[in-house]
């Protein structure tokens, strides 16, 4: 068998989609989650600093408050203050003389607009994040103080690192299981597409009797199966139909051809001089060319039924004045046989008048066949609702009720001997069945040995 490549394969496809699936919904989840604790940490580091700046601001306005100039005192007082915060915020200090910077790595600009005050600047040392905020006071001499706050966001950045890296590994960790599971999962889903597969090339006229090994889970694929393996049962059992349909309409076409043969062997022995013999002869061998042909023309109609799917002619057709054709027709070529017509109403059926008219005759053949001289043979129609039935019934032999159920199998007779001497095949009544199904009609038949026999068909209107 064909080997796939690794891409081409479904249990990759399915793997592959199953996990790109998994890790996107997880990548997007880690962005929510990485952008939402940033800003919540941005706006809590933004926040110590205000709550600071405030902090500050009430102390340099005590002590510049309390005396009228900004002299070396106030500064130093001012510069104590300042210092004694220690932790992650800086302050630098910018007097008309003197500056101050606890954050010395670099000198940032003290220069602000009154507007900007209050406003947050980001800056980034060396991969280092830092935000500043700058203010201003005014002394009551006069004079400005400017005062900025450096915050370190070493730590929260750490924190973040750490919060990205691990979501990563997260992500790569989910990625690779999401991969194995799905290619365990896939594999074991699709295990019984290659069981079908196998057995499917296993298959060939010779073995039709395979089948797949049924799933035993209710789902598509043991669904698949079961399809499959019916459809393999109805091949095969066509198949097999098929075989036997072969061999019987060449045994039943042999019967006729030995017959043939065997005048012809007796004519060309004795010559057709004898008189006699050649009569005999040449009318033996004229009936059975007329049996062929008969035959041939029955199977040539369920060969192509079979086939084609007959493509009916339906039409409307006025159903009693059919059987007043027939009733005519048989009257007039059987003379030993009374015939009886049941007075009907007009009523119209859909039908393929062709098929229907063959199925009568077919019917009223058999009553000829097998019923005795001089009795009767009735033909009959009613409307019901939405149906209406054609009888044909005689006063004949009848059948006995266990071959009623194989009557309308292909070449099935009640009794070899008794239909040796009336000839048939066996397909009438497999014919008229036929004819009837594509109708979506039904047949039944109601018989008693020695009384007589009658046969119904129910066709839709
Ligand atoms: N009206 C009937 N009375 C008694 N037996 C019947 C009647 N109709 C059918 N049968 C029995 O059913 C068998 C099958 O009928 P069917 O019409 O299929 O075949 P056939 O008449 O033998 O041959 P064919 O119709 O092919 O010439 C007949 O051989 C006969 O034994
Ligand atoms: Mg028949």
């Amino acid at each position: 068998m064909k080997k796939f490549n690794f891409f081409n394969k479904i249990s990759t496809k399915i793997a592959m989609s199953f996990s790109l699936t998994f890790v996107l919904t997880l990548l997007v989840l880690n962005i929510i989650i990485y952008i939402s604790i940033t800003t919540h940490i941005n706006t809590l580091e933004q926040s110590l600093v205000v709550a600071r700046k405030e902090v500050i601001v009430e102390e340099v306005n005590n002590i510049i408050f309390k005396s009228s100039t900004l002299g070396e005192k106030e500064i130093s007082n001012i510069i104590n203050k300042v210092r004694s915060h220690r932790d992650q915020i800086y302050v630098n200090l910018k007097f008309p003389k003197k500056t101050y910077q606890s954050f010395e790595k670099i000198t940032l600009p003290y220069t602000i607009d009154i507007d900007q005050v209050g406003e947050y600047h980001f800056i980034k040392l060396k991969r280092n994040r830092f935000f500043y905020l700058n203010t201003i006071i005014k002394a009551p001499s006069g004079e400005n103080i400017y005062i900025q706050l450096i915050s370190d966001l070493k730590a929260s950045d750490s924190l973040i690192d750490a919060l990205t890296s691990t979501m990563l590994l997260i992500d790569l960790v989910g990625f690779i299981i999401s991969i194995v599971t799905g290619v365990i999962f896939a594999k074991k889903t699709l295990k019984p597409i290659n069981s079908i597969s196998d057995t499917a090339e296993l298959i060939n006229l010779h073995n039709l009797n395979k089948r797949i090994e049924a799933s035993n889970h209710d789902d598509e694929i043991g669904k698949l199966i079961k399809v499959i393996n019916d459809m393999m049962e109805r091949l095969e059992r066509s198949f097999e139909n098929q075989t036997k349909f072969i061999s019987d309409a060449s045994h039943e076409l042999r019967t006729p051809l030995s017959i043939i043969n065997g005048y012809v062997d007796l004519l060309s022995q004795w010559g057709i001089d004898n008189k006699e013999l050649t009569k005999e002869a040449l009318s033996s061998i004229k009936e059975e060319v007329f049996n062929m042909t008969d035959l041939m023309e029955k199977l040539l109609f369920i060969a192509r039924e079979e086939n084609t799917r007959y493509k009916l002619n339906l039409t409307n057709v006025d159903i009693p004045n059919l059987l007043k054709r027939v009733y005519k027709e048989f009257k007039m070529i059987d003379k030993k046989h009374t015939y009886l017509i049941h007075n009907i109403s007009e009523f119209h059926g859909f039908i393929d008048e062709k098929l229907i008219l063959q199925a009568i005759r077919a019917l009223i053949e058999n009553s000829i066949k097998y019923t005795p001289k001089n009795k009767q043979i009735t033909i009959s129609c009613e409307k019901k609702k939405s149906y209406f039935e054609i009888k044909v019934s005689d006063k004949g032999i009848g059948i006995p009720k266990k071959h009623i159920p194989k009557l309308f199998n292909r070449f099935y007779r009640v009794d070899e001997a008794r239909t040796k001497d009336t000839g048939g095949n066996g397909l009438g009544l497999s014919i008229v069945k036929s004819i009837v199904d594509m109708h979506n009609g039904h047949i039944f038949i109601d018989s008693e040995v020695n009384k007589g026999t009658t046969i119904t068909l129910k066709l839709p209107i």
